[in-house]
């Protein structure tokens, strides 16, 4: 069985003292945890500090947004090769928070798939329809229009993006997704990706779940088939719940 991979969005929480206590409380506990790819995501200006804190442990570290240049008159931005510099091995691309409230369009998230693929960035691209889409019954096609453009002209070679299907109204919300529903969606998007990428590939791609995770409801969705992993918000702020989620992500 593959590795499975479970993504901490702490989007924006935590301070650099926040990192450091939530660091003394989680490494030590990592021993007990095997076969886990594990990957936290802070704000920008956490990374370094992360960073650091990761060098000889498991953790891996990644963003939670990118610029598509790689350097430049783009004030306020941040290019895919600083992310590299700091030490980010994956980038989250296009969450529904940036695509609500930051207006990031099927074009933008596009472009910098392209960009953190070019950079040698795992991205992991969010993907998921609203609770007004999934009532009229459009979840299948919203998802696959954001598949269709996100992943448009992408060329994998040796890195192999990650999809997180994130159903917005299962965001923040406590109302998760029954594991028969994501499954459902998480088959259908393999599908896609082998429409598009060929078999094999479509087969070693990981597909996540995110969207109210915690470590009571995360076995159900792992049980799944097309299920390789959780990409976790509020759950992953504290060690002790994010500690619960990696316990149980362990492969057997
Ligand atoms: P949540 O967030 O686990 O708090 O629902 C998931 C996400 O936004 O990635």
């Amino acid at each position: 069985m593959r590795k499975r991979t479970v993504v901490a969005n702490w989007k924006m929480n935590k301070n650099q003292h926040d990192i450091e206590i939530f660091a003394a409380h989680l490494f030590p506990l990592l021993d007990r945890v095997k076969n886990v790819e594990i990957v936290i995501c802070p704000s920008f200006i956490g990374l370094p500090v992360l960073s650091k804190l990761c060098t000889g442990s498991a953790v891996k570290i990644g963003a939670q947004n990118l610029f598509w240049e790689t350097k430049g008159a783009y004030t306020g931005e941040v290019s895919p090769e600083m992310l590299v510099d700091v030490g980010c091995e994956y980038v989250i691309i296009g969450h529904s928070e940036r695509r609500q409230i930051m207006g990031e369009t099927d074009t933008i998230i596009n472009r910098k798939m392209h960009a953190a693929l070019a950079a040698g960035l795992i991205p992991i691209l969010c993907v998921g329809e609203t609770l007004q889409e999934r009532e009229n019954n459009l979840a299948l096609q919203v998802v696959k229009g954001q598949l269709d453009h996100d992943l448009k002209d992408l060329v994998l070679l040796d890195i192999l993006p990650i999809i997180a299907y994130e159903p917005v109204w299962a965001i923040g919300t406590g109302i998760n997704a029954t594991s028969d529903d994501a499954q459902n969606m998480c088959c259908f998007i393999r599908e896609m990706l082998e429409k598009r990428f060929g078999r094999s590939t479509a087969q070693q791609v990981k597909i996540l779940y995110g969207g109210s995770v915690n470590g009571k409801n995360i076995k159900e969705f792992l049980d799944e088939k097309d299920i390789n992993g959780a990409l976790v918000g509020g759950a992953s702020l504290m060690p002790e719940s994010f500690f619960e989620i990696l316990e149980v992500a362990q492969n057997e």
